[in-house]
């Protein structure tokens, strides 16, 4: 306990950042009571950093087709089991009037990959479409571009993006994804200084809990993010998914311990980055459906983000399937989430909720 004690307050009172060593001893914590009380520290400096204020993002999910084949992915191009779809631009503005009827001014629009001159068009159509009928904060994740497109994704009115670089370790990255250079670690790395060039916030993150991930992959990721300087950390828990080549030589899964590495990963990334946004992700609500994105808040995270575009997708079908009460079950979805929030004594903020570690670099 002495040694934990020693960990956190450096990180609570010293300026000096952890070094590999502390960061590991953080990330190997297994004890209950030693977990609290590291989550309890990256919530403490939450509270310093951003308050107890949570950010609300609507997430439009707005196609499944990609180019990419990664081991890992539900949506990789070889999967021929994943219905693919392409939300319309008049879909796409539907879930933005929906995200505004809500209170969210802050959209996140994300794709499978595809750079095609169609796609290209397609987003900075729909993103200088969604600014002219709203003040939205627009976040796009939509995988590795030239530095063209962003400029032009930017110059339509996009302002923040994500990119995870999956794992920092290039080697540990190659096990991960097919070996060819459409999945070449150094171009996705590259493609982190584009977006931050081309002047969005940037948001990067990692998978943790993939087969083969040791605890010094992790640590160097934390350290990667300090390296590129993110501005905004999406990450979350490893889930099996049995259509893909790693999904198929998974034997066994622990959800609890997937979601208590993810929870950590979040505590640590906290106390290390201390003002960075970082995600509560829908993989720990996966995990744990009733309360995965609340204690993600409790060990540190910040911003939330409810998918709401898929109900102008599933739209057409839902109808055809007569089922009109979808619209109300959203309500009590949004509902019982602001109502979790809330419980956990935190506010919701209805700004873009940018970044302040972004906001700080522009004094
Ligand atoms: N489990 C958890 N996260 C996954 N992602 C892709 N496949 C999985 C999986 N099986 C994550 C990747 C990607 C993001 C959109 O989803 O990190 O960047």
């Amino acid at each position: 306990m002495e040694q934990l004690d020693k960990i956190l307050n450096k990180a609570l009172q010293d300026s000096s950042p952890l070094d590999r060593e502390e960061l590991g001893f953080l990330l190997d914590i297994t004890d209950p009571g030693q977990l609290q009380k590291l989550y309890r520290a990256a919530y403490q400096m939450k509270e310093r950093y951003i308050g107890r204020r949570v950010s609300l993002r609507g997430l439009i999910e707005i196609s499944d087709y990609c180019v990419k084949d990664c081991l890992y992915c539900g949506i990789r191009k070889s999967n021929a089991n994943v219905p693919r779809f392409a939300m319309t631009k008049a879909e796409i503005l539907q879930a933005a009037e929906l995200g505004r009827e809500y209170g969210y001014s802050s959209l996140v629009l994300q794709s499978g990959e595809r750079s095609d001159p169609a796609f290209v068009d397609f987003v900075e159509d729909a993103v200088r479409s969604i600014r002219e009928i709203g003040d939205f904060g627009i976040t796009l994740s939509c995988g590795e571009q030239t530095r063209e497109t962003y400029q032009r994704w930017f110059d339509a009115g996009a302002h923040r993006y994500l990119l995870r670089i999956e794992s920092s370790d290039r080697e540990f990255y190659g096990t991960l994804h097919p070996a060819d250079s459409l999945h070449d670690w150094d171009k996705r790395r590259h493609c982190l200084d584009l977006i931050r060039e081309t002047g969005y916030q940037l948001g990067t993150g990692v998978m943790s809990g993939l087969p083969g991930q040791k605890t010094s992959h992790l640590v160097s990721d934390l350290e990667f993010f300090r390296e590129v300087d993110a501005d905004m950390i999406g990450m979350g828990p490893y889930l099996p998914h049995h259509e893909t080549p790693m999904g198929k030589l998974i034997t066994s899964f622990d959800p609890e311990k997937a979601l208590e590495t993810g929870l950590k990963m979040i505590a640590v990334t906290r106390l290390f980055l201390r003002d960075v946004n970082i995600a509560s992700t829908t993989a720990l609500q996966a995990l744990s459906p009733a309360d995965g994105r609340e204690r993600g808040l409790l060990a540190g995270a910040n911003v939330i983000m409810p998918n709401i575009g898929d109900i102008a997708y599933r739209r057409g079908y839902q109808l055809y399937e007569n089922k009109p009460n979808i619209d109300e079950n959203r309500l009590e979805t949004r509902r019982k989430l602001e109502e979790s929030i809330h419980a956990i004594g935190e506010t919701i903020i209805h700004g873009w909720g940018d970044s302040p570690h972004f906001a700080a670099k522009q004094k």
